[in-house]
C-alpha cells in the first residue's frame, strides 16, 4: 500500500488582544487555501491556527477594560472564530493557549529541557517591548525603542529562568547551511544568519511581574515566557508530550507560515527548543511580507485598520481571498487599498471568469438548449491550442503551490480563462451556428464548458464558493468527490445539462466610490498610459474640429504580436505590433482589462504619428485607440482578421 504524502501547515497563533484586520486574514487565507489545494491534490493535510492568550499585553488590555484575562480572551477568540468562518477557513485544529492540552504541553517542554540542564536560573536586567513581548540588549535599541515596532521599552530587571540559547547557535548555524529549504525566502534566510552571527544571549524563559501565563512547573511564582509558551502549540496540536500517533504521523511540521516580523522566533529560539528536546526541526519556515494599506504597516493607532467582516459584507468572500492571494507576491509586502480591490475583483472576477461562464452557458441555452453537445468534429490548431493548455495546467498549478507561488499560480488558471475567452473570439460559434454546422458548434461549446469544469476544480481550493457556483451552474455534482486527477481534459460527460443562474460576480458600480477619495492612486506615468489607452475628452464638449485637424493623425490597424507585462506596473503592458511597414513597441495602460494572452492576434488602432514616449524605462512608438464604459471597464478597439496590419483608418 502506497503512503499518502502528507502536509502539516500551521499559521502562527493570534494576539487576542484586539480584533483581526485583513492583514491577519491574508495569512489564515493563505494556509487556508494550501490545505485545501493539498487535500485536492492527495494529499493527507493537518491545518492548526489557534490564539496567543497569555502575557503581559493582554493582561494589561484585560485590566483596562476591567474584566478577568480569561473573560477578555473568550470574547475575541470566538470572534476570531467567527472571522475564519466567515472566510471559508476550514482548519482541523485551533488551538488556544488557555487550553488544558497546551497548558500540559508547554509544562513538560519546560520540564525536559530544565532536566536535563539547558534552563538554569539568574536574574534578568534588561529592555523588554511588551507590545511585542520581546527582550532586548541595550545595543540593538533604536533611539532607545524597540527595533521592530519602535515603541518605548521598558527597564525590566527580575529573578529569572534562562534558556541556553548561546550554547546552540554553532549547531542551529549548521543546521540552517544544510538546509537551505528551511529559512525561506532566501533574504529572510540571510537575515537571520547575520543575526545569529551577531551572537545569542541566553534568553529569559519567566517572568514574575504578573500572573497571565502558564506557571514554571518548579517554581510556581513564576510564568513561562509567552514565546516559549506560544511555539509550543505547534506540539500541543498533536497531542504532546504523550507519545501518540498525532505526533508520529505530523511531527515535524512541512510548514509553519509566519510573518516577516516573528522570523526570529520560529528560526532561533523554535528550532533550538527542538534540538533541546532532541524533537526534528519543520522543513519549513516562510516568512511572508506585510499587506500594507497605502504603503504603510496597518496599526489602529493609525487609524488604517481593513475590517475584513466589513469588507466581505460589502463584496462577498471571493474577491479578498482573490486579492489577498493573487495582488500580492508571496514573501513580498504587498498594498492593500479598495481601488485595487475593485479593479481586481472587475477585471478578473467579472469581467474574465465571470462572462466566460455566463456567455458560454448562453450560448449553450441558445444553440443546444442549455445541454453539454458531443466534441463530435475533430480539432483544429485553434481548438488543440486551448486543450493543450488545460491539459498540463492541473501539474503546472500544483508544482507552483508546492513552490508556495501562489500569484503565479492564479495567474496561470487565469491564463486558461483568457485563452477560453479568445477562443470565443477566434472560434465565433454564433457563425457555426449561422452555417448550421452543428458538429463543429458541438466541438467548440465542449472545448469551452470542459474548459470552465476544469477552472472550476482548479480554483475551488483558493475560492470555495466560485468553484462551487460555477460547478453547480454547469449542472455537476458532487464536486467534494473530484481531486486533482479530475483535471485531465475529457471527462465532461455529453448530455448534462447545465444550470445558467446568476451572474457569479456582477460588476461593482464605479460610481458609488466616486465620493471617496481613491485610497491609491495610480502612478503618474501609468495613469498617462491609461489615457492613452482609453483617451477621456479633453476637449469641452461642442468644440468643433476641421477634418484638416483630425487628418494630422495618422491611424493604422495593427496586429499585436507579443504582449508582457511591465514590471513594477501593475497597469502597464508591453507589446509588439505589427503596423504592416514595420514591428513597434507600444506601451498601454491596459493590464488591469486584459491578460496578455488575450491580446495576442487582435488586430488594433494604433495612432502612427504620435511622438514616441518613455513610460517606466519602456518605449512606446505609438498608441491604441480603446473605449472606456462608464464603469470603468476598457476595450481596445479592433477589427477583424480580414483587414490586413497596416491598412489606413479615417
Ligand atoms: N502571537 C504571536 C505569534 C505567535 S506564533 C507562535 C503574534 N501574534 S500577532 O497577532 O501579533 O500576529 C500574528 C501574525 O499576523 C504575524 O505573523 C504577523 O506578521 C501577521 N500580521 C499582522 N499584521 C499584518 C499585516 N498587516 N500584513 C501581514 N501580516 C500581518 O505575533
Amino acid at each position: 500500500m502506497s503512503v499518502k504524502e502528507r502536509f502539516y501547515v500551521t499559521t502562527p497563533i493570534y494576539y487576542p488582544s484586539d480584533n483581526l484586520h485583513i492583514g491577519h486574514a491574508y495569512t489564515t487565507t493563505v494556509a487556508d487555501s494550501l490545505a485545501r489545494w493539498h487535500r485536492f491534490a492527495g494529499r493527507d493535510v493537518l491545518f492548526v491556527t489557534g490564539s496567543d492568550e497569555h502575557g503581559q499585553k493582554i493582561q494589561r488590555a484585560a485590566a483596562a477594560k476591567g474584566v478577568s484575562p480569561k473573560a477578555y480572551v473568550d470574547e475575541i477568540v470566538a470572534s476570531f472564530k467567527h472571522l475564519w468562518e466567515k472566510m471559508n477557513i476550514k482548519y482541523d485544529d485551533f488551538v488556544r493557549t488557555t487550553d488544558e492540552r497546551h497548558h500540559k504541553a508547554v509544562q513538560a517542554v519546560f520540564q525536559k529541557i530544565y532536566d536535563q540542564g539547558d534552563i538554569y536560573k539568574s536574574t534578568y536586567e534588561g529592555w523588554y517591548c511588551t507590545p511585542c513581548e520581546t527582550f532586548w540588549l541595550e545595543n540593538r535599541l533604536e533611539d532607545g525603542n524597540c527595533p521592530d515596532c519602535k515603541r518605548p521599552v521598558e527597564l525590566v530587571q527580575e529573578e529569572s529562568y534562562f534558556f541556553r540559547l548561546s550554547k546552540y547557535a554553532p549547531r542551529l548555524l549548521e543546521y540552517i547551511e544544510e538546509h537551505p529549504e528551511f529559512i525561506q525566502p532566501e533574504s529572510r534566510r540571510n537575515e537571520m544568519v547575520n543575526f545569529i552571527k551577531s551572537g545569542l544571549e541566553d534568553l529569559c524563559v519567566s517572568r514574575t511581574t504578573f500572573d497571565w501565563g502558564i506557571p514554571v512547573p518548579i517554581d510556581e511564582k513564576h510564568v513561562i515566557y509567552v514565546w516559549f509558551d506560544a511555539l509550543t502549540n505547534y506540539l500541543t496540536a498533536l497531542g504532546y508530550p504523550e507519545p501518540n500517533e498525532m505526533l508520529d504521523k505530523w511531527w515535524p511540521a512541512d510548514l509553519h507560515l509566519v510573518g516577516k516580523e516573528i522570523m526570529r522566533f520560529h528560526t532561533i529560539i523554535w528550532p533550538i527548543m527542538l534540538m533541546a528536546l532532541d524533537l526534528p526541526i519543520p522543513k519549513t519556515v516562510f516568512g511572508h511580507g506585510w499587506l500594507l494599506f497605502d504603503s504603510d504597516k496597518m496599526s489602529k493607532s493609525k487609524g488604517n485598520v481593513v475590517d475584513p467582516l466589513v469588507l466581505i459584507d460589502e463584496f462577498g468572500v471571493d474577491p479578498i481571498r482573490y486579492f489577498l492571494m493573487r495582488e500580492v507576491s508571496f514573501g513580498q509586502d504587498g498594498n492593500f487599498s479598495r481601488r485595487a480591490l475593485i479593479e481586481r475583483t472587475n477585471a478578473d472576477l467579472a469581467n474574465d471568469l465571470g462572462n466566460l461562464l455566463n456567455r458560454t452557458l448562453s450560448m449553450l441555452n441558445r444553440y443546444f438548449d442549455g445541454v453539454v453537445p458531443e466534441p463530435a468534429a475533430a480539432p483544429n490548431e485553434v481548438d488543440k491550442a486551448l486543450i493543450d493548455y488545460a491539459k498540463g495546467l492541473g501539474e503546472q498549478v500544483d508544482s507552483l503551490v508546492k513552490g508556495l507561488k501562489l500569484n503565479e499560480a492564479l495567474v496561470s488558471i487565469w491564463r486558461l480563462i483568457g485563452r477560453a475567452n479568445k477562443y470565443v473570439d477566434e472560434r465565433a460559434p454564433w457563425n457555426l451556428a449561422k452555417l448550421e454546422n452543428k458538429d463543429e458548434l458541438g466541438t467548440v461549446m465542449y472545448n469551452l464548458l470542459e474548459s470552465l469544469r476544469i477552472v472550476a476544480l482548479l480554483i475551488k481550493p483558493f475560492l470555495p464558493e466560485t468553484g462551487s457556483k460555477i460547478w453547480d451552474q454547469l449542472g455537476l455534482e458532487d464536486l467534494e468527490e473530484n481531486s486533482l486527477a479530475d483535471t485531465t481534459w475529457g471527462l465532461l460527460v455529453p448530455g448534462t445539462k447545465t444550470r445558467k443562474g446568476d451572474p457569479i460576480f456582477p460588476r461593482i458600480e464605479v460610481e458609488r466610490e466616486a465620493d471617496e477619495p481613491a485610497k491609491t492612486e495610480p502612478k503618474k506615468e501609468e495613469a498617462k498610459a491609461e489615457a492613452k489607452a482609453a483617451p477621456a475628452p479633453s476637449e469641452p464638449e461642442g468644440v468643433l474640429i476641421g477634418i484638416e485637424d483630425f487628418m494630422k493623425c495618422e491611424l493604422v490597424v495593427a496586429e499585436i504580436l507579443e504582449a508582457v507585462p511591465v514590471k513594477g506596473a501593475d497597469r502597464l503592458l508591453k507589446l509588439q505590433v505589427d503596423i504592416g511597414t514595420e514591428r513597434r513597441q507600444i506601451v498601454a495602460g491596459i493590464a488591469q482589462h486584459y491578460q496578455p494572452d488575450q491580446l495576442i492576434g487582435k488586430r488594433v488602432i494604433v495612432v502612427k504619428n504620435l511622438k514616441p514616449a518613455k513610460l517606466r524605462g519602456e518605449l512606446s512608438q505609438g498608441m491604441l485607440l480603446a473605449a472606456t464604459t462608464p464603469e470603468g471597464r476598457v476595450e481596445v478597439v479592433s477589427v477583424s482578421d480580414g483587414v490586413p496590419a497596416g491598412s489606413k483608418v479615417k
